[in-house]
Parts: C-alpha cells; structure tokens; sequence
C-alpha cells in the first residue's frame, strides 16, 4: 500500500515536512490562493486517488484558515483520496463551551461537528478542554487523537531549568501543570485566577515563599492576550522571587501580547512549535507523527 500524503495549508510547510519526514510519507503540493474577490482557489498538484491525505494546518486565527482547509479536503476527496485526516497542533474554538449569557452560541460544539462533517479524523496537541473533557463531548464525532506535549515540555525543563518550580497561573491549568511538574521531577503550585474581561485577569497572592531559592516556570496552554501570565508574573516579582521562565504550549499571542509579556517582567519566554512563533524551543512533531500513524492503523484508543 502507498505511503500517506501530507500536504501543508499555507504557513505550515515546515511542521508539515517535518511530519512528512517522521511519517516516511510522500509531501504533496498544492496550491491554495484567493481570487481578486477574495474567494478561495485550491488545486492539487499531487495525484491523491486512492492515497490516505493528511492535511497539516494549525488553526489559530481560525476563521481565514477554515474556508481553504475545507476546499482542500474536499478537493482532496472529490479526487479519490480514501481518506483525509487533519494535523491541527493548535485547536481553535475550545474555548467558548458554555453558554456564559443568554443567546450565546457556543461555538466549541458547532466547529467540532462542522469538522467532523469535512474530515475523516482528527489529531491535535493539548486542546483546551475545560467544562467537556473529551473531544467527543466538544461535538466530534470522528475519530480523534490528543497528543500531550507534557513530556516534551518536562524534557526541556530538566534539559534548561536548574531548580525549577512549576506554577500553574490557574485551576484549568493545573491538569498540564501537574503531568509537567510530575515528570520534571519537580514541586508545582497553582494558583486562582479570576477573569474580568478579555483582557482583563486577577490571580490569588500566591504562597511562594517556601519556593524563594527555585525559579519558576510558569506553565499554561495557551497564551494569548499574555494578561495570565503578567497577572501571575507580578506576585512573584513582588514577592522577590527569581527571574521567571514563561512556558506556552500555544503561542497564540493575540494582538500586543508579545509586547505586554516581554514588558512585564525580565522572563524567557518560551513555547511548543503548535503555532510558528519566535519564541518555540519545543519541537512536537515526532509525538504527532506517532498520533497520526496510529490514527491511519484504526488505533482510536485514548482518543
Ligand atoms: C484559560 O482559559 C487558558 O488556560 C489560558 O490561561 C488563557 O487562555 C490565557 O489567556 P490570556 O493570555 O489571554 O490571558
């Protein structure tokens, strides 16, 4: 049986490649480009009939992504692909999963069986599971494969960070915080956050003294607006703490995120390669390579 097929969505040829490396699967092309009135055109360069198609697109700033990732896989499919499955490091839209006030959509459910509509399956790193915990709650209906990036992101603690402690900014984020801190080999502590609006954050005082000669490192899933990680930042800045180590595993960084962040405090700061970002030092396409060939095996277990 042939190989499968990788092709990357606009801005993810080197994720891609480096999946399609792992993979020992062939790289197709193809082009994806909007006509004059905006609209999307996509060809495919690559005969797919009967190929199983991976398609690698991250998914922050989802909404332009989305239009060219569903003419893809459809093109795909419509060309005798026999199957076609997605890599998205980052998964957007998990975060509305509730209705907050009336008449609110909630959005996490929509775009989980709107994907599972267009795709055969699906693999991704870490989605921001909250109030559902699996996917299949969140409105997936195809056969899915959560990858964590914990061990990756332990590897480069133990590799980097002398005498680390881990702080997690808030309860949603003590699930990563503690798999980390666990394999790190080292304490954690998290802490309340309670959020006022987008962009603004409060987090509890945090009992840090015991931790004064450690540095910490500050572990959430997804940086966006940076308001987590400042709020956090600060306490242990007034409370005399070492120069801190910012850890995202998805560098969203929305708006002057970036800015605030490097502002705030002296911190490294530091991601996991889901979304291209100066500031990735975590590779994990090895880990979702291993995703994906289980995913073509029919391996669904801990999806
Ligand atoms: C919370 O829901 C998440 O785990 C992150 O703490 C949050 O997304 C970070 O957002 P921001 O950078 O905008 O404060």
């Amino acid at each position: 049986m042939n190989p499968p097929l990788v092709f990357a969505l606009p801005g993810n040829e080197a994720f891609a490649e480096a999946i399609a490396r792992e993979l020992k699967a062939g790289f197709g092309t193809a082009v994806v480009r909007r006509f004059p009135d905006g609209e999307t055109y996509v060809r495919l360069e690559t005969d797919v009939s009967e190929r199983e198609v991976v398609l690698v697109c991250t998914l922050h700033q989802p909404d332009d992504k989305v239009i060219p990732l569903v003419m893809l896989a459809e093109a795909a499919r419509d060309l005798g692909a026999s199957s076609v499955g997605l890599v998205a490091p980052y998964l957007a839209y998990m975060r509305q999963d509730k209705r907050f006030h009336s008449g609110e959509g909630i959005t996490s459910v929509y775009f989980g069986r709107f994907m599972s509509r267009v795709l055969d399956w699906l693999v991704t790193v870490d989605p921001h599971l909250h109030r559902h915990s699996t996917l299949a709650e969140s409105g997936y209906t195809i056969p899915t494969r959560v990858v964590h990036a914990a061990p990756a992101v332990a590897d480069w603690i133990r590799s980097h960070v002398e005498n680390p402690v881990l702080v997690g900014p808030d309860s949603e984020s003590e699930q990563w915080v503690e798999a980390v801190a666990k394999l790190a080999c080292a304490p954690h502590l998290v802490l309340e956050k309670i959020r006022r609006g987008d962009r603004e954050v409060e987090v509890s005082v945090p009992n840090v003294e015991e931790f004064k000669d450690h540095t910490p490192v500050l572990v959430d899933d997804i940086i966006s607006t940076s308001r987590t990680m400042v709020e956090t930042l600060r306490h242990l800045v007034d409370a005399d703490m070492a120069p801190a180590i910012c850890v995202g595993i998805h560098p969203v960084f929305s708006g002057d995120g970036l800015r605030v962040l490097e502002q705030a405090a002296p911190a490294l700061i530091v991601s996991c390669d889901t979304i291209p970002h100066p500031t990735n030092e975590i590779p994990l396409a090895s880990v979702l390579a291993v995703a994906v060939t289980e995913v073509l095996s029919g391996d669904q277990t801990a999806g």
